[in-house]
């Protein structure tokens, strides 16, 4: 089924074209790592306290919606990043299965979203970095730490964190496997510290009243309110995994270890996010952590555990950048395969001789993201993220449902169970989370998205590489 636009044939689809291989070195151990290494994130650490805020102690409905609807999109991904082993994910997808306009409109999305996550990232980094110097009694001051809708002048830790990974990219940096290893190790040890220390606090009586806000409330002041607009925000948590299938050419066996990777370090994550989410709000009411900025470090300090407040934190400095590293690696690997279709001028897809990297694009994209965290509140460049992935997971559980049904006998090492309730879950899912989430997120997306048809209509549309197909 041709939906509109011309289509990108899936066998053109491959990362390589000046056919350089990659050495086949990582097994799904790897892989599992590589996914948790980009998922667990400020999501679990910052903005577990803005859920709480939004939907009390029922934000632990909120993460279990969350969880199932990109655990739902998980594997709608799994089946075409095991399909279509190449760069571009959502973006290429929608390339082969739905024609160019839909990939334009889900690649332009993407770009928002790696952009805005980097941002995010930064911002929840910024929050644990100075709880963590505060501790080692060298506080920043309170204006250098949030931008001006905030209260503050700018966020500077932010900004110079997303300046120097992409400094770092730009110079040619990678993630080593075993890097990530180690880091996704430190993350979950110090999640699992947390629970550790707070469980003994547990009180059930903070669990009531569960639904402070209801299911979805929207307040005379229009802003919305519950587990639903809570889950839309507490999302944020769950994506990333994506990171895996950059690293396709590198797997031993792609397409079960790929699978492995994408499904298992979801549900191990949903797992986990679970586990904290009812130890935090058992430990301290959630009125106490609502809205702060370094929420596990607050509920530590509580319960007077100042020094594994100040490790926790100290945890998220160390491993955060590498989560900042995904996304802006994501975000050039986007504009490189869009700027190859000849979608985006050719460009921006010029990789530096010595360093191999596509230097300008990098830099670009870190000094937006370094704006972007240095004067925007944290919940709004999470949501607005979140809008640009939600149309990713559609558009993806849309192509493995149509791709089902045109290219039936196509192997598919790995199949969606149950893909005729899987896609349509991820699909609702999505939509719902999207029309929760505050309206001016809806239109900022919009906006967006408006801008990007323009481009396309005046350069894409004829510059494409398949012009004239
Ligand atoms: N899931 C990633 C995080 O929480 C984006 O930081």
């Amino acid at each position: 089924m041709r939906i509109f636009g011309r289509r990108k044939p899936i066998d053109s689809v491959h990362d390589n074209p000046g056919g350089e291989k990659l050495k086949r070195t990582l097994s799904w151990p790897h892989l599992l790592a590589l996914g948790v290494g980009g998922i667990v994130g400020t999501g679990i650490y910052t903005l577990i306290g803005q859920a709480a805020g939004l939907a009390g102690p029922g934000m632990i409905i909120s993460f279990v919606i969350a969880g199932v609807v990109s655990a739902c999109a998980a594997l709608a991904y799994a089946e075409m990043a095991t399909m279509m082993p190449a760069a571009g994910s959502a973006y290429t997808y929608s390339y082969v299965v739905m024609g160019e306009p839909v990939a334009w409109f889900v690649g332009w999305s993407l770009i928002l979203e790696y952009t805005v996550v980097c941002a995010a990232v930064a911002v929840g980094w910024s929050a644990y970095a100075a709880g963590f110097m505060a501790w080692l009694h060298l506080p920043i001051i309170p204006a250098l730490l949030a931008g001006p809708s905030s209260g503050g002048l700018v966020n500077l830790p932010a900004v110079g964190i997303s300046l120097a990974v992409a400094a770092l990219l730009a110079a040619g940096t990678r993630e080593s496997a075993t890097i990530n290893a180690i880091l996704v190790v430190l993350k979950l040890a110090a999640l699992a510290a947390f629970v550790a220390l707070a469980l003994p606090a547990f009180d059930p009586a903070h669990f009531k009243p569960f639904l402070p806000y209801g299911i979805s409330s929207v307040t005379p002041e229009g802003v919305k309110l519950g587990v639903l607009p809570a889950a839309s925000l507490i999302f944020f948590a769950f994506y990333g995994f994506d990171a895996i299938s950059t690293a396709a050419e590198e797997a031993k066996n792609p397409s079960r270890d790929l699978a492995i990777g994408i499904v298992g370090s979801m549900l191990l994550c949903t797992a986990i996010y679970i586990a904290v989410a009812a130890t935090a709000i058992g430990a301290v009411p959630t009125i106490r952590f609502a809205g702060s900025a370094e929420p596990l470090a607050l509920i530590l300090r509580t319960l007077h555990q100042d020094n594994w407040s100040a490790v926790i934190g100290g945890a998220a400095v160390i491993a955060f950048p590498t989560v900042i590293m995904v996304f802006m690696f994501g975000q050039s690997r986007i504009f490189f395969v869009m700027a190859r279709d000849r979608l985006l001028p050719g460009a921006l897809a010029r990789v530096n001789s010595k360093t191999g990297t596509p230097i300008a694009v990098t830099i670009f994209t870190g000094v937006v993201a370094a704006i972007i965290a240095g004067l925007a509140p944290l919940k709004l460049i999470a949501e607005l993220a979140n809008s640009g992935t939600l149309c990713a997971f559609v558009a993806v559980a849309l192509a493995m449902m149509i791709y089902r049904r045109t290219n039936p006998g196509r192997p598919r090492v790995f199949k969606a169970p149950l893909w005729w309730l899987v896609g349509p879950a991820a699909i609702l899912g999505c939509l719902y989370l999207f029309w929760s989430l505050p309206a001016l997120t809806q239109r900022l997306f919009l906006f967006w998205n408006v801008a990007g048809m323009v481009v396309y209509a005046v350069y894409g549309r004829k510059t494409s590489r398949l012009a004239g197909s």
